[in-house]
């Protein structure tokens, strides 16, 4: 068997970092920065603690998918410098920036389409100008902002609404959209547009920017635009849902919301596609290898 890669890794117990460590358990010896492991606990806004487990490190590239991703709490702490929110995604990553330059690494940050305000009707590009309206988006914008001042390899990979195969503890975007459709009625926007990322995909994304030693910003998502009312129905027709779809309205949404929505997060990913050495699956191919909502169900209360 071949020898395995040691890969600094943060947020490897989240969404799509526990899909890394699924994928690529034989490639990989990871060294996780785990604020719950139960044997070393890292907190990653502990610069000494950060400090000392890259100094005993091999590796050469450090994945950072560890982030305060709860954009609806978020932005109760708007302009909080001394929030947990700024603590996580602009400390932390200025810690974990520290480190890689000290010690030599390549770090790669995975980032979000919230940088952008959504107002675009286009895909959105690596070269337009973030202006991020929310607070999770703004403090991300400034973790991208740490990166591209850094004096160590860096890549940013920027993703949108990501969902995976199998079903996750935190329900991502398809997983909460089949619930809902399977409970009854689901109400989903048909004015507003995001760009899904197949996390299944997105793994195979970091493993060949790791290998190859990619640096820049790159968007990674599936490089699609879709409504949330036809990613619904999409996935409706894959899994062969019962229950029904009715379209709703962001705008109307918005007057009752306290936090503001983007209207189009869907990104270009040209850029990626010119070096990438595969293709990605198409939304509707991927929304064929989702788990039904049933086996979901089963799988997460066993
Ligand atoms: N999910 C999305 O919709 C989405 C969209 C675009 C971009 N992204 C970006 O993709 C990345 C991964 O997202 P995700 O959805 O996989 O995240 P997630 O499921 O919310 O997981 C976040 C991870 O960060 C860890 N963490 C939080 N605070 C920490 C700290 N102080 N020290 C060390 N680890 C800490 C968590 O550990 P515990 O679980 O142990 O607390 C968890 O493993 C994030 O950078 C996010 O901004 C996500």
């Amino acid at each position: 068997m071949e020898e395995k890669t040691p890969l600094l890794i943060t947020g490897s117990s989240g969404l799509i970092g526990s899909k890394f460590a699924q994928v690529y358990a034989n490639k990989y010896e990871l060294e996780t920065l785990d604020i719950s492991d139960p044997v070393q606990p890292i907190d990653i806004t502990d610069e000494q603690a950060v400090f000392s487990f890259f100094e005993k490190s091999s590796a050469q590239a450090c994945v950072h998918l560890a982030a305060f991703t709860d954009v609806t709490v978020a932005w109760e702490q708007r302009g909080d410098t001394n929030g947990l929110v700024y603590k996580i995604n602009v400390i932390g990553t200025k810690v974990l920036s520290r480190a890689a330059s000290t010690f030599g690494k390549h770090l790669i940050l995975v980032s979000t389409a919230y940088v952008f305000d959504g107002k675009k009707d286009s895909l959105y590009t690596e070269n337009d100008s973030v202006n991020p309206i929310e607070w999770y988006g703004q403090t991300k914008a400034y973790s991208e902002d740490v990166i591209t001042a850094a004096d160590h390899p860096w890549t940013i990979a920027r993703i949108d609404q990501p969902f995976r195969s199998d079903p996750f503890a935190k329900l991502d975007v398809a997983h909460k959209f089949a619930q809902k459709i399977t409970e009854g009625t689901a109400k989903l926007f048909d004015n507003h547009y995001f760009g899904p990322t197949f996390i299944d995909d997105f793994v195979r994304v970091l493993d060949f920017l790791i290998q190859s030693k990619t640096t820049g910003i790159y968007h990674a998502t599936s490089g699609e635009k879709w409504s949330d009312y036809d990613f619904g129905v999409a996935l409706q027709k894959a899994l062969e849902l019962s229950g029904t779809i009715e379209r709703s309205d962001l705008v109307a949404y918005q007057k009752q919301q306290v936090r503001p929505y983007q209207t189009n997060t869907a990104l270009s990913i040209e850029k990626l596609k010119n070096i990438l050495p595969f293709e990605q699956k198409s939304i509707v191919e991927a929304l064929g290898l989702v788990d039904s909502p049933l086996l979901n169900i089963f799988v997460v209360a066993t």
